[in-house]
């Protein structure tokens, strides 16, 4: 599965709500650089930390006028008005952690997940291959606690942190990919999809997925719909 260029403009805006011009931003997890742009287009200064430095030399591209460093979300230093962690929490050893760091350099906490499994189209793709998977129970599947997809577990953690959860908004973001190929061409590159042209060629494949999506297809393209969680918190004084 690839994301669309400009599938993150609702959920950056939600992000940002409120923000006023001229507020420092540190971007947590910044990867590539996309909400950085974004937030610059706002008339925002930011700072971008990710601990990958071939992300940051991309940031460094899509994003120009922000400052970027090499960092640990687990260990962040200086003083923000708002600490952004977009997208950024699934991939972290320890998210408590992580949003008490945020809550103790940032004024305002925004941070977002994806919502449920079955809240989003996106799931399509996984349903599209799991014929050619091995069986469920081979698979390694992770241990531990509920997923942060799960809204009360969300806040449950941001508790935890000793964040005050303001909002937990959910924002719906488009996924428009312009025709089959933009669709499936780059499922076939990631590991599961590559798995799966293994087994079964790439054109069962194909079929597969077009078949998936067949009730998306909107003109030449596919229009998915995906729900995304935004925490809105403040550090508990
Ligand atoms: C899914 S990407 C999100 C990138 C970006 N925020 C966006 O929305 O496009 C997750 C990013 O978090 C970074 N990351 C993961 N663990 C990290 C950590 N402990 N400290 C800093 N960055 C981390 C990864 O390198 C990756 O760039």
């Amino acid at each position: 599965m690839s994301s669309p260029e400009g599938w993150g403009e609702p959920l950056y805006d939600r992000v940002l709500r409120g923000v006023p011009e001229g507020s420092t931003v540190l971007d947590v997890g910044c990867g590539p650089g996309v909400f950085a742009a974004f937030a610059l287009a706002r008339g925002l200064r930011v700072t971008g930390l990710d601990a990958d430095r071939s992300a940051l030399a991309r940031a460094e591209k899509t994003a120009p006028a922000a400052r970027f460093v090499v960092g640990d979300a687990h260990q962040l230093a200086g003083e923000y008005d708002v600490v952004a962690l977009v997208q950024v929490l699934a991939h972290v050893t320890n998210p408590v952690k992580v949003l008490r760091e945020a809550g103790r350099v940032g004024g305002v906490v925004r941070a977002t997940v994806w919502g449920r499994e079955e809240e989003s189209d996106v799931r399509l793709f996984g349903e599209a291959l799991e014929p050619f998977l091995p069986p469920r129970a081979q698979r390694r599947t992770p241990a531990g606690p509920p997923p942060l997809t799960d809204p009360e577990r969300f806040r449950k953690v941001a508790g935890l942190a000793g964040l005050q959860v303001v909002a937990l908004d959910e924002v719906t973001s488009p996924f428009d990919y312009p025709d089959e190929d933009s669709l499936v061409g780059p499922l076939l590159q990631s590991d599961i999809g590559r798995y799966a042209a293994n087994r079964v060629g790439p054109s069962a494949v194909r079929e597969a997925v077009l078949q998936t999506f067949a009730p998306r297809r909107h003109g030449e393209g596919f229009h998915l719909q995906n729900l995304f969680r935004v925490l809105d918190a403040r550090p508990t004084a």
